[in-house]
């Protein structure tokens, strides 16, 4: 059983990939952690994620990097973004990740291209989603409530900014897979959304 998530940033993919694999006993890997990584290395290796020379050597990270605290700072999402445009970096982080999916009993993904590049053949895909503005207005509230100072305005931008950086990119840009479920959570609150991927997951079963 291989349940593949995917969707923008801030969307709740992150939340509902670890509430199904909670509710279904599935291992989870949160694949957007990899490319944190990569990007979080390259600025300590001095690099610049935009080059991709840089950015390939900085996917020899050390697997300590993917419990740091830093990784799930903003800006690292940021940079993350960036370094993910080179398919270089998405080369080096494929077999990785199709292992996960692929080992015995099955695995839960989520990150922008599972459903399309890292397992096409998985048995339940989920596309979820909300709109910019309450993507923008949830991210706001969480930031906001973990003490960070910065305004709507300043969220909204950035996930402007990742959304055009991820839909655009040539190398597996973030889209639908065709046999995908559409989530789209902004009038739903969590446990809707729960419970509608969770019916729709065990019809696929
Ligand atoms: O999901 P998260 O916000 O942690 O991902 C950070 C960035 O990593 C994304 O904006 C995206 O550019 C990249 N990413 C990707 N493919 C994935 C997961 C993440 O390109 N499977």
């Amino acid at each position: 059983m291989i349940i593949a998530i995917d969707g923008p940033t801030a969307s709740g993919k992150g939340t509902l990939a670890r509430q199904l694999a909670d509710h279904f006993g599935l291992p989870v890997l949160d694949t957007g952690l990899l490319y944190r990584a990569v990007g979080y290395q390259t600025q300590l290796n001095h690099g610049d994620p935009d080059r991709a020379a840089d950015a390939v050597a900085a996917c020899d990270f050390p697997d300590s990097l993917l419990d740091d605290p830093a990784l799930r700072y903003e800006s690292t999402g940021g940079l993350a973004s960036r370094v993910s445009v080179h398919p270089a970096v998405r080369a080096a982080l494929f077999q990785r990740q199709v292992d996960f999916a692929n080992q015995p009993g099955g695995a839960v993904l989520d990150g922008r291209d599972i459903g399309t590049v890292i397992a096409p053949h998985a048995d339940a895909k989920i596309f979820v989603t909300a709109t910019p503005e309450e993507r923008a207005r949830r991210r706001h509230a969480e930031m906001r409530g973990r003490g960070i100072d910065v305004t709507y305005d300043a969220v909204l931008a950035d996930i402007h900014a990742r959304d055009a950086r991820d839909t655009a990119r040539a190398d597996a840009p973030l889209r639908r897979a065709a046999d995908a479920m559409l989530l789209d959570n902004t009038n739903i609150d969590r446990e809707a959304a729960l419970a509608a991927a969770i019916a729709f997951v065990e019809r696929r079963l």
